[in-house]
């Protein structure tokens, strides 16, 4: 099948290229290199033994977009292209539904037109907001608190309305927890511009000597050891749940919109990752103890039930091999 990865050169786009292509299907990459860049397509190409096309554009391109659909026979497209940092959002909020709900709407046109209608759309934990019970489970109320997680949440309400419009359209809306660590060959992974938002990131920075210390945002949450806890998915056990997905939108029964969690189940807390880090690199990460970032929640982590029950998917690794991969990777990166 041909499959069309908008935001395919980034973090979790590139990683879903290769899940895809190694078990045969054609990838098509698309993306505006805002937050990537093209050599990725030449590490995916020492990864898989050949190149996924890849045409630079941006996804507010109808035009290109459906010319590019039409071009490479696509059936279904995975859409991961989008801007994803939440005190961006904050200062230029019009960015953000720019690229991540004008941005969508142009792609469901594209699809319309050349008739195109399976679409994975990348979701987050963040339309969730405040836990009011744990694991979150997809039942649990959505209410975004900041433009980048209002964003995904128009975007799904979006698709939710355009399925019920038209019941040829078959969308499943992944739900990430917090993806971490990078592919086992340490040739792709995340590689955040300036100073890394994210624990893991910051963590492997820190462990290279790149950065002094690491902050740990709140001491003093009611947690096990009163620090912030999150569900850490591997970045492999994503793709592989976008290829379940997949699989899932070309069965009888896959007509509308559908909203999957994509966790593991099982919090950590700030502490417990820099531990495991520290393992799994043999490296001190040095840390402090400040105040609480505004907005955090004390705790996050998912029910991935649906996911399972009906994408026969589960995440598989562990937090120690997602720090293992991760340093690989920091180490790869840094040597370049
Ligand atoms: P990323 O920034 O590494 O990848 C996104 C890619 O999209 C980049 O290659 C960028 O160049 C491209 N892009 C951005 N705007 C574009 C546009 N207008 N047209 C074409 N290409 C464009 O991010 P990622 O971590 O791989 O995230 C992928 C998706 O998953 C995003 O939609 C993000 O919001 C979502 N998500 C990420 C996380 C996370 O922690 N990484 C968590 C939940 C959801
Ligand atoms: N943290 C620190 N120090 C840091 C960075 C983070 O202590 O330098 C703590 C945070 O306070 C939190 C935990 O580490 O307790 C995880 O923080 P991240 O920034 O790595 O992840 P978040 O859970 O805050 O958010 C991430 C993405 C969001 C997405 C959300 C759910 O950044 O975009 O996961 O998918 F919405």
């Amino acid at each position: 099948m041909s499959i069309l990865l908008t935001g395919g050169v980034g973090y979790i786009g590139s990683h879903a290229a290769v899940t895809l292509a190694q078990i045969g299907h054609k990838v098509v990459l698309y993306d505006n290199l805002s937050n990537s860049r093209a050599d990725v397509v030449s590490r995916l190409a020492r990864i898989l033994g050949h190149a996924p096309v890849l045409i630079e554009g941006d996804v507010r391109d109808t035009e290109l977009l459906a010319q590019t659909l039409r071009t490479y026979s696509v059936s279904a497209v995975m859409h991961f292209a989008g801007l994803k940092a939440v005190g961006e959002s904050v200062a230029q909020p019009l960015a953000y539904y720019d690229n991540n709900v004008t941005g969508t709407q142009c792609l469901v046109r594209a699809m319309r037109r050349c008739g195109v209608r399976k679409l994975v759309f990348s979701s987050s934990a963040t339309v969730y907001g405040e836990p009011q019970y744990l694991p979150l489970d997809e039942k649990h109320p959505t209410h975004a608190v900041n433009p980048y997680g209002r964003s995904k949440l128009h975007v799904e309400e979006m698709l939710s309305d355009l399925a019920v419009s038209d019941a040829d359209w078959r969308i499943a809306c992944l739900r990430y927890f917090n993806p971490v660590g990078a592919h086992s060959s340490g040739l792709i992974g995340e590689d955040p511009n300036g100073t890394p938002n994210n624990l893991m990131p910051y963590i492997a920075q820190v462990a290279t000597g790149r950065r002094d210390r690491l902050s740990v945002f709140g001491g003093d949450y009611d947690t096990p050891d009163g620090t912030g806890v999150r569900d850490y998915i591997h970045v492999t056990d994503l793709a592989d749940g976008h290829l379940a997905a997949l699989n899932f939108l070309g069965r009888d029964d896959a007509a509308g919109w559908h909203a999957f969690n994509l966790g593991t189940g099982t919090g950590h807390s700030v502490l417990e990752v820099i531990q495991a880090f520290e393992r799994a690199s043999g490296m001190n990460v040095p840390y402090e103890i400040v105040a609480r970032r505004p907005g955090d929640v004390a705790s996050s982590y998912a029910s991935s039930d649906k996911a399972r029950q009906i994408l026969g998917w589960q995440a598989g690794v562990r937090l120690d091999e997602m720090c293992i991969s991760a340093w690989r990777w920091q180490q790869h990166c840094a040597q370049l």
